[in-house]
């Protein structure tokens, strides 16, 4: 099939070349020259483990441009796949998503396509799309000849596994209201729904991955699906933050007990990772859109609130156990492990890190940081708010009052912690995430703690 994606963020991109590994002919569409001509070269403008791979395998059957007219026009389907960062109310920005509409009304061909969006969007986002489409399409001279249904297709990925869990999803949720709409949605995905594509070699099937089940909806349920499953992983992560805080008053292990109750079938063991809470561009804003649009019927959604509170107080208590540590806050230096919101990724959207040393920096604490890979971005989107970038994890422990664990990055759990806490003028972590060995970081000498 013919597919145009528009938008070449993260979302965009991976399923364009997800799509075109699969066997179908894409055209990604992006505004911005820049970021299409680095395409065009093979530059991926995100840091996302094996996407460059899969591109080079796909490129046959990719065309990167910032033209509508060459992206749309005989496309079957049309995703639209922008973005829709939060405003100050809560509500997404739904600017780029009601340009994108628009253009496509204009070019698109004459005969059936599906316009699928997959960018988060408000419930009711399909019909108001649809509508945009319709106005759009009155003003072409051919107008009796187009026609089009629009479908959602929420987005499951994770950031620094998105291939993965494109190619390997646990489920795929489409709504729209023609049944034509979801028969072309079904061939779409046939070679990943029947997993019949031969898996890359570094991307292999994972054991027992079997068909993968299409879940078909009106449109409305599979806006609320999207919102749904990320404010309930988002307070999965609360719960067990709220859970941490009673564990530690009573002597508990946090992550034992997150492993006991996971143990149970019906509530599983991921996303029980107690710590510094969430981050990121989707459980924030996608809490907070759930919020708006409960406000607009009159709803208050208290669970979703509390789940925010939750996580927003758990960097308050990383500052708490470092104030109670160290006594003294003000002209103390205390390195942060780790930038990036989560590990395999570059993103410091939401990052907890941002957040902890402004509150450090705001207390008169010198900031040290590193991370594998997110320091290039951590210069250009926050240079300037004092912090140091040190080259190594060594460097950033070498002279400090304490470290915090703020992003599990593997490369942390092994750092020999015996030169790590000779080097500090005091030798106290902060695992913020229960990643490391803490036995072996005392035996080594140096103070331990955790969050929960
Ligand atoms: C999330 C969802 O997991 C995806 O299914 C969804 O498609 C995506 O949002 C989206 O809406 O686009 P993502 O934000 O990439 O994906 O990252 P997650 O792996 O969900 O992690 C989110 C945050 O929760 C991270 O900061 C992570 O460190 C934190 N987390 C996760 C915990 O603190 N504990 C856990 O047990 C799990």
């Amino acid at each position: 099939m013919r597919v145009a994606i528009i938008g070449t963020g993260y979302v965009g991109l991976t399923t364009g070349v997800c799509l075109a590994f699969t066997g179908h002919t894409v055209f990604c569409l992006d505004t911005d020259e820049a970021k299409v001509e680095a395409l065009k070269r093979g530059k991926i403008p995100i840091y996302e483990p094996s996407l460059e791979e899969l591109l080079e395998e796909a490129r046959p059957n990719l065309t990167f441009t910032t033209s509508y007219p060459e992206a749309i026009p005989h496309a079957d389907v049309v995703f639209i796949a922008v973005g829709t960062p939060p405003t100050p109310s809560g509500a997404p920005n739904l600017e780029f998503l009601s340009q994108a509409a628009r253009s496509i009304g204009q070019h698109m061909s004459t005969g059936f396509t599906v316009v699928v969006n997959k960018s988060t969007v408000p419930i009711g986002s399909g019909n108001w799309v649809d509508s945009l489409l319709r106005d759009a399409v009155s003003t072409r001279a051919d107008k009796n000849e187009v026609h089009f249904a629009v479908a959602s297709n929420p987005e499951f990925l994770r950031e620094g596994s998105a291939l993965h869990d494109s190619l390997y999803p646990d489920r795929i949720v489409i709504g729209a209201d023609e049944a034509k709409a979801l028969e072309v949605m079904y061939t779409l995905y046939r070679p990943i729904l029947d997993q019949t594509f031969s898996a890359p070699t570094y991307l292999p099937r994972p054991e027992g991955v079997g068909a993968v089940p299409m879940l078909s909806s009106d449109l409305a349920s599979a806006e609320l699906i999207k919102y749904a499953a990320n404010a309930f992983l988002a307070l999965k992560v609360s719960f067990i933050n709220e859970i941490g805080l009673v564990a530690e008053r009573v002597g508990a292990d946090i992550s034992e007990v997150a492993r006991g109750i996971g143990l149970d079938s019906r509530i599983g063991p991921r996303f029980l990772s107690a710590g510094i809470g969430w981050g990121g561009s989707c459980f924030g804003k996608d809490t907070a859109a759930l919020i708006a649009t409960a406000g607009e019927y009159g709803l208050h959604l208290p669970i979703v609130e509390s789940a925010r509170k939750i996580n927003s107080r758990q960097r308050d208590r990383v500052v708490e156990k470092l104030l109670n540590e160290l006594k003294l806050l003000k002209g103390r230096t205390i390195g942060l492990l780790g930038l990036a919101f989560k590990p395999n990724t570059d993103d410091l959207r939401e990052a907890p890190a941002i957040e902890i040393a402004q509150k450090l920096i705001d207390r008169g604490v010198r900031v040290k940081a590193h991370d594998p890979i997110a320091m290039g971005r951590f210069t250009r989107e926050h240079g300037n708010m004092g912090v140091t970038l040190c080259d190594t994890p060594e460097s950033v422990a070498a002279g400090s009052d304490a470290l915090v664990l703020v992003t599990e990055w593997n490369e942390y759990r092994d750092l020999d912690w015996e030169t790590v806490g000779k080097s500090m003028r005091s030798p106290f972590i902060l695992d913020g995430r229960h990643a490391l060995d803490a036995e072996k970081i005392i035996r080594s000498g140096m103070r331990y703690a955790t969050l929960g």
